[in-house]
């Protein structure tokens, strides 16, 4: 009787302290997964900290000359720590407030409206007369007896404040900053983010930039002939993001920019523009979903229409190179496939792709061009490739791309 006791409070004991060590190391487990997290992040941050500064290091030796000591610009290059670059709209906030009282304006002429027409009020039925009157009741309730003079009077003060804050951008505006097209990227119609812009401008230079500047951004990169090592090109991206990291751009930053980005000068073939596209595809699927259907459909006519064409590769290469500037992410294994061995890749390894049973390699390459993010290639990211090529090239362009990456048939380096 006293050992069973006994063995029953051990086994008591021994659920007990059981217990106990599963909670401990669950507690455990959970502090050093936390901590895990939070040591992750940090290392990440210093990594990257470590990055801009020497990034800073770089561009103080070889980009200031041209950029200026702060990224300011001057006469030789466009300011860089710049609003502009970084699609900063300062007009934005107010445009929204107008907006919103024209449609206030609107909506309350078209209630009066239908309060003293009888025959458009007849039409309403029961809850819908409810609705404007207690949207009138709310209109008035908020501007008064007279919301038309009220809101009027909102409206003018908003277009007056507007009008004076471009006014103080003047200085600005005479460097060549457009308030009403504050984007960068917009201007160029990139239809990607910045960071893989500057990379790319990094990598591939603007060689015909010397038709409106005084000399051409080169090319930095060790594969396009210059001095800087992927790395380098990386650390330097880095640190010209950091500008616009979480920044509140104020009128000073703005006018602080001494040199805002040109225009290319007629003739002159600029980074990202549309070449010489006669019919544009003219879509774009950055967001695919749901979108199977069309887009097959659009890759389906597309090839329909390059099976009567013939595809010049020189021109495709041109174009890969130049124009469309493909290559400035394509010739670096980190930022995407390399161009080498893409089309062997595509035949012995994506079709390889259950997913992509049905496919023909053209058809893969395709897709690939007008809608990246239907397949994003395992290990790269989705939306880095800019999504709107759709809407520069036509069916001789994409004809004359295909060519080209047709010719890539040697070995595959992704391929092991
Ligand atoms: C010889 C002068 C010169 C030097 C040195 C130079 N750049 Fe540039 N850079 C330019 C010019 C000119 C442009 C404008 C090209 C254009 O508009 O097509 C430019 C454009 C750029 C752009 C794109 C800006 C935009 O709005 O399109 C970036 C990013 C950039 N340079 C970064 C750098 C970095 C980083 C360095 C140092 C490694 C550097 N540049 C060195 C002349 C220079
Ligand atoms: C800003 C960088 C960037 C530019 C510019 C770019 N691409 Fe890409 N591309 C990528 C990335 C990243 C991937 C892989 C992720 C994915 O599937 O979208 C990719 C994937 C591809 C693929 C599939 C390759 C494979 O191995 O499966 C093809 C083909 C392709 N791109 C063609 C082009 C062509 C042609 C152009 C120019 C008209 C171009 N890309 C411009 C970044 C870029």
């Amino acid at each position: 009787m006293d050992l069973q006791r006994l063995l029953i409070d051990r086994m008591e004991n021994r659920i007990l302290v059981g217990l106990t060590m599963v909670l401990a190391s669950m507690v455990l487990v959970g502090w050093v997964a936390i901590n895990e997290s939070g040591r992750m992040a940090s290392f990440q941050q210093q990594h990257l900290a470590r990055s801009i500064e020497k990034g800073a290091e770089l561009f103080s030796s070889s980009c200031a000359t041209c950029h200026g000591n702060s990224g300011e610009g001057s006469a030789r290059a466009p300011g860089l720590n710049n609003p502009q670059l970084f699609g900063h709209d300062y007009l934005a906030p107010l445009d929204t407030q107008i907006a919103a009282v024209e449609t206030r304006i609107a909506r309350f002429e078209t209630l009066t409206a239908t309060m003293v027409d009888e025959e458009a009020r007849s039409q309403l039925s029961e809850e819908e007369f409810a609705v404007v009157q207690a949207d009138l009741a709310a209109i008035i309730e908020r501007y008064g007896e007279d919301p038309l003079t009220s809101l009027n009077g909102e409206l003018v003060t908003l277009v007056t404040n507007r009008a004076n804050l471009i006014l103080q951008m003047q200085s600005a505006i005479d460097r060549g900053y457009d308030p009403e097209d504050p984007s960068r990227m917009n201007n160029v119609g990139w239809g990607s983010t910045l960071e893989p812009f500057v990379l790319t401008t990094l990598v591939s230079g603007r060689p015909v930039s010397t038709n409106y500047w005084p000399e051409p951004m080169a090319s930095w990169s060790q594969t396009g002939g210059g001095p800087l090592r992927e790395d380098q090109l990386l650390d330097l991206t880095n640190y010209v993001l950091n500008w616009g990291h979480e920044r509140n751009w104020t009128l000073e930053d703005l006018l602080r920019v001494q040199q805002f980005a040109k225009e290319p000068v007629e003739g002159a073939v600029q980074l990202v523009e549309n070449p010489v596209a006669t019919e544009i595809i003219d879509i774009q699927f950055a967001d695919v979903s749901g979108r199977r259907d069309e887009i097959d459909e659009v890759v389906a006519r597309a090839l329909g229409e390059i099976a009567e064409l013939t595809g010049d590769p020189n021109n495709g290469q041109s174009l890969y190179n130049g124009s469309l500037a493909c290559s400035a992410c394509h010739n670096l294994a980190t930022v995407a496939p390399p161009t080498e061995g893409t089309f062997t890749r595509v035949e012995d390894t994506r079709l390889a792709d259950p997913n992509l049973a049905a496919y023909s390699a053209e058809h893969y390459i395709v897709e690939s061009i007008l809608a990246p993010n239907a397949y994003v290639v395992e290990g790269y990211p989705a939306n880095n490739m800019p999504q709107n090529f759709g809407e520069r090239l036509d069916a001789q362009l994409l004809a004359d791309l295909l060519a080209y990456l047709s010719s890539q048939d040697g070995e595959d380096p992704l391929a092991n």
